[in-house]
């Protein structure tokens, strides 16, 4: 499909603005962040809250750059250019910011790995930040009530991914962040078991969490596929893409493919419940 969103449109249409990025003459729109701009100029900024198609809401604090003339750091996924804007995203003030988040947040994170593609872990190695100097927090106990999505929150980060996932792109406002300070939780519902709440499994915020905090049930996002198969949703008639993953001729799980032909999260709620439920026997 071809069309372009609202949001799209008004993008194309916001008129070019010229600034430096980390030295370079860089165009952009006021429509746009940092952090986008940043990534079609081939300039790489760590990020975890910040998700193409959700609103971005700069909590995590790992994508800090560097505005000169700016008293404290920005968070770019956060940010609009404006013109003669000088940005560094790897200066030293702005690397330090970002390792410190870095291993902060990989204080926190289990021994246990729930995914092979845990993005804390990934910018850290990129980054080059060793093993965490702060002590891990008090961890909290899995959730496996679900038939198909485990819940871990000791890899939970809190950057509310799946909170905006569940909310804004399938519209079912299950997820949310209770309490404060180092009691703070992802909750689903009234803090119930995730089995007993109103989630319909359509799967978009464990495609959200970039931690594995949301995962597949029975640990099948660890087992590495033989193949990926392209197809399309069976549930309706929109023809969502799909990706199997499929390990000795069995289905371990499916993924939703961003560039489907809907525009946000996918049209049927039953359609994404596909996207988390493993299959041990095709
Ligand atoms: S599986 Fe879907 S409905 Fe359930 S909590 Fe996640 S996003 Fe919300
Ligand atoms: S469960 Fe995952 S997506 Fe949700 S807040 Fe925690 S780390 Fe982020
Ligand atoms: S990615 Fe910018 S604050 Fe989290």
């Amino acid at each position: 499909m071809n069309a372009i969103t609202k949001n799209e449109a008004a993008q194309l249409d916001a008129p070019l603005i010229n600034f430096l990025l980390n030295g370079r003459d860089v165009l952009g729109r006021a429509t746009e962040t940092l952090i986008e701009i940043a990534k079609r100029e081939g300039v790489e900024i760590p990020h975890l809250c910040y998700m193409k198609g959700l609103d971005a809401v700069g909590n995590c604090r790992s994508c800090m750059v560097e505005i000169a003339g700016e008293r404290v750091l920005a968070p770019s996924c956060c940010r609009a250019p404006t013109a003669g804007m000088k940005v560094s995203t790897d200066s030293e003030r702005a690397l330090r910011s970002q390792k410190l988040v870095l291993e902060l947040l990989l204080s926190d994170m289990p021994e246990t790995a729930y995914t092979r593609h845990n993005e804390v872990d990934a910018w850290a190695r990129k980054l080059g930040v060793g093993k965490p100097r702060f002590e891990a927090r008090e961890q909290v106990a899995h959730d496996l009530s679900h038939p198909a999505i485990a819940v871990n929150l000791d890899a939970c980060i809190q950057c509310t991914r799946c909170l905006r996932a569940c909310r804004d792109e399938q519209v079912n406002d299950v997820i949310g962040l209770a309490f404060r300070g180092d009691q703070a939780k992802i909750v689903f519902d009234m803090d119930d078991a995730m089995g007993a709440s109103t989630c319909v499994a359509c799967g978009e915020c464990v495609q959200a969490c970039p931690t594995g905090a949301l995962m597949p049930a029975r640990e099948a996002a660890l087992a590495v596929p033989d193949k990926q198969v392209a197809s399309v949703c069976p549930y309706c008639g929109v023809g969502c893409q799909l990706t199997y993953k499929v390990k000795d001729d069995k289905i371990l799980l499916w993924k939703a493919v961003t560039a489907r032909p809907t525009t946000g999260g996918c049209a049927s709620r039953a359609a994404t419940a596909s996207t988390t439920r493993t299959i041990r026997s095709a």
